[in-house]
């Protein structure tokens, strides 16, 4: 029963079909004769992206000013769902003020290997944890009556040939990670939109996906929004309507319109597919029109900032603090060495960059904080290279000092949306001064900056860790809460440091060659397989230390919850975020040794102690059955585990369950090493076994001729000009680098990762398809 049906039987088969793609770069189209208005759609996801003016996907045009708050790897590590629901409220209302109807974002694909260039913008490794952050985020967003838009379903694991690429992976693997948090998201979350992937799963591009779209999205999780490609992430257009698929951003100028209209006069596309389409997309558009109608209320910048340094004191975690050195003592001296003390890296490079109203850095707010700094030095260039002065004049200062920060991180250079990055390392200058530096000093506190795991050779060497991750625009007053001791730390890591990227379970297998990505790890990414492998590993999942201590007694277990007493047992007030593990004790199926399945955060004053309950959640103990295509329990005992981290378990108790155990397919002969959690050297024949099919080859054919859906990234394998197109956009890039604006560098490989299919597109039809024919003919010459 369509909701509009008297607008639409007043639209023409065009209105229609011009209403399944945008009406430019941000904006749904209007048909004014109707009075449908169009509604503006912007990123996202941790602040407003509101361009002023020309709309570009490079990011030259600046954006207006908006609250940067820190992205999702940093407030992942909050495990607030509180402070997500606040953020989103505080974001919303930016939005809302600025009449913007659909904030893209959150983001919650799952990390899973940490070279990801965009983990930045992603909350965790682990679903659970990833979706609910990501449901309480959307409440707030929506609570100020406009759309959030969860992105992006599904499985967009890289960066590298990220509008190509196809992930190949189990179901198993798809259900339990990939889809799980966006489960939650959508059944918890009720977004109004939600944004498909540029990627193929599993051969089928995410937005034409009959089974992530038809099956899951709406038959199983009963989806009510409006699904929106992601921008340029459109390859047939009729597919992704037929999928789902409701509305294709950006404008093409037409062109898949006229697909669409050509689809309906040939019956390939029934008529009331699209009239369903259309009647999703006027909810969304009345809906959120109706709100930003009747807003008239000002934000207040000053109240946004504040929030923001309050979501990242509570989200930045205390790695290490040997011998209590943190927080440091108004009268100690202080050096504070490192770039990123005065010029602070807050916040990713991309789509997500939010031109922020000011930025706190943590020079300034400490030195002008009481405590005896002694001085400044930069210790290293940002972007890489060895200058001896720097370094020298940092190792000089350092020794006059009683305690050091030093100041380290990634660049705007190393992280970024459009290409992944290449080791786990901070670069050598970092490396070698901080290696220097503990040679002449014995009280070294690094403050870390960076939205995803790095290697840190430094660790046993250094007294305390403090890791900022990207703190957004007041992560400079934030640390200097932590430092002094203004704030108790709070946060733990929603990811496992390993020590060393070869340890990584996909590893071998990241990223996928041109053509696939094969995830032959199947179910075992992160703490999933370090903690099953037993694998050593620097930090661990839900690691991170405080200022005071907490003890844990008292557990009980009902089968509806478990509760448990936690006693704050130092002399300073702080929270701490208590995680329950569940591990099945004896399974006929391969699984993680242990798995998150429920945490709660607790403030507590000194001496205090609070009983706290968690919920037994309605995957609890279950396994995705691909033999019956749902969700299975196994009767038996589970232990459940009540821990500071997944290393660190304070309280277990075994319980009997009863389930359904129905009859599954895994057979420990025939995937041993999947049995063994031994996923390092999985063969083809170990893999498809699992997969249940014969991917395609994951190489890509060099020699083979170019064609809509090959990219020009893939030009370089070509002589004339295919080359010069690929020369032409990496050059573009070091100029960009070269002339000092990384972002703008960074965001070029957008278009290197462009599929031919979409030059017409972005050209608005400016290169025709018969162009881009000839184009393509030219290219395919040499
Ligand atoms: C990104 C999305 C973003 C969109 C609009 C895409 O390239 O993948 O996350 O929302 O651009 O800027």
């Amino acid at each position: 029963m369509l909701k509009y049906k008297d607008i639409i039987s007043e639209m023409t088969l065009e209105e229609k079909a011009s209403m399944m793609s945008g009406g430019n770069f941000w904006n749904t189209t209007a048909i004014d004769r109707l009075g449908i208005p169009s509604i503006m759609l912007t990123d996202g996801p941790h602040g407003l992206r509101k361009q002023g003016g020309k709309a570009d996907h490079i990011g030259l045009n600046k954006s207006i000013p908006a609250t940067c708050f820190p992205p999702a790897a940093t407030l992942a590590n909050s495990w607030d769902l509180e402070l997500l629901d606040d953020v989103g409220r505080y974001i919303g209302k930016e939005a809302a003020s600025e009449q913007v109807s659909v904030l893209l974002g959150p983001g919650l694909n799952i990390k899973r290997n940490p070279l990801c260039g965009r983990n930045f913008e992603y909350f965790s490794e682990d679903p659970y944890l990833s979706g609910k952050l990501a449901a309480y985020m959307i409440k707030g967003i929506q609570s100020t009556g406009i759309s959030a838009c969860p992105k992006h379903y599904a499985v967009n694991s890289q960066e590298h040939m990220r509008m190509t690429i196809d992930e190949v992976v189990d179901e198993r693997a798809l259900r339990e990670l990939y889809l799980e948090g966006f489960r939650y998201a959508v059944e918890e979350g009720k977004p109004k939109t939600l944004m498909t992937s540029y990627n193929k799963v599993n051969s089928q591009y995410a937005n034409e996906n009959t089974h992530l779209m038809q099956e899951i999205l709406y038959d199983e999780w009963n989806y009510e929004g409006v699904v929106v490609t992601d921008w340029g992430g459109n390859n047939d257009r009729v597919k992704g309507l037929l999928a789902g698929n409701q509305l294709e951003m950006p404008s093409t100028g037409g062109i898949t319109d006229k697909e669409i209209v050509d689809a309906v006069r040939s019956g390939e596309l029934s008529e009331s597919v699209l009239d369903e389409s259309v009647d999703r997309l006027l909810n969304l558009i009345f809906e959120t029109r109706k709100t930003l109608n009747e807003t008239t209320e000002e934000v207040d910048m000053e109240k946004h900032h504040s929030k923001a340094i309050d979501a990242a004191r509570r989200s930045m975690v205390l790695l290490k603090n040997e011998g209590g050195i943190l927080p440091l003592q108004s009268e100690q001296s202080v050096a504070i060495i490192g770039d990123f003390a005065k010029n602070p890296r807050y916040q990713g490079a991309g789509s997500s960059l939010i031109n922020p109203t000011k930025v706190d850095n943590a020079w300034d707010q400490l030195s002008q904080s009481g405590l005896t700094v002694i001085g400044y030095e930069q210790g290293f260039k940002r972007f890489g290279g060895r200058i001896n002065t720097l370094k020298n004049n940092a190792l000089k200062l350092a020794k006059q000092a009683d305690v050091i920060l030093v100041f380290l991180g990634l660049d705007e250079g190393s992280e970024a949306e459009g290409s992944d990055r290449e080791n786990m390392r901070l670069r050598e200058n970092q490396l070698e001064l901080v290696s220097e530096l503990t040679k002449v000093h014995e009280y070294i506190v690094v403050v870390l900056s960076g939205g995803s795991a790095i290697e840190m050779p430094f660790a046993k060497n250094v007294k305390a860790i403090l890791h900022g991750y990207l703190g957004g625009q007041g992560g400079g007053s934030a640390l200097r809460d932590i430092i002094l001791g203004n704030y108790n730390p709070s946060g733990k890591l929603a990811e496992t440091y390993p020590l060393k990227y070869e340890d990584v379970s996909s590893a071998p297998y990241y990223p996928g060659l041109e053509a696939t990505s094969e995830h032959r790890e199947s179910i075992y990414i992160g703490y999933r397989y370090f903690d099953t492998k037993k694998i050593p590993v620097l930090f661990p999942f839900g690691h991170g230390l405080s200022y005071t201590e907490f003890h844990y007694d008292a557990l009980k277990i009902t089968d509806q919850f478990v509760s448990f007493t936690i006693k704050n047992i130092g002399s300073k007030a702080g929270e701490e975020i208590a995680q329950l593990y569940i591990k099945a004790l004896a399974s006929t199926v391969f699984r993680p040794n242990k798995e998150l399945k429920g945490f709660i955060k607790v403030y507590l004053e000194a001496n205090e102690s609070k009983e706290v309950t968690i919920d037994l959640g309605e995957h609890a103990f279950s396994y995705y059955n691909t033999l019956i295509n749902g969700w299975s329990v196994e009767s038996g005992s589970y232990e459940l585990q009540v821990g500071s981290s997944i290393d660190d378990i304070r309280l277990s108790d075994t319980m009997e369950i009863k389930g359904d155990d129905a009859e599954h397919s895994y057979d420990q002969a025939l995937h041993e090493k999947y049995y063994a959690a031994d996923v390092h050297n999985i063969n083809d024949q170990e893999f498809h076994q699992l997969l249940g099919y014969t991917p395609p080859n994951p190489s890509w054919d060099r020699k083979k001729k170019l064609g809509y859906n090959d990219t020009i990234a893939q030009g370089r394998y070509k002589k004339g000009l295919g080359k010069v197109l690929y020369l032409i956009v990496i050059l573009a890039n070091k100029f960009l680098f070269l002339i000092g604006k990384p972002l703008q560098a960074n965001n070029v490989m957008f278009i290197k990762n462009m599929p031919f299919r979409q030059i017409p597109r972005f050209s608005q039809g400016k290169i025709s398809k018969r162009m881009m024919d000839r184009v393509l003919k030219l290219i395919n010459l040499w």
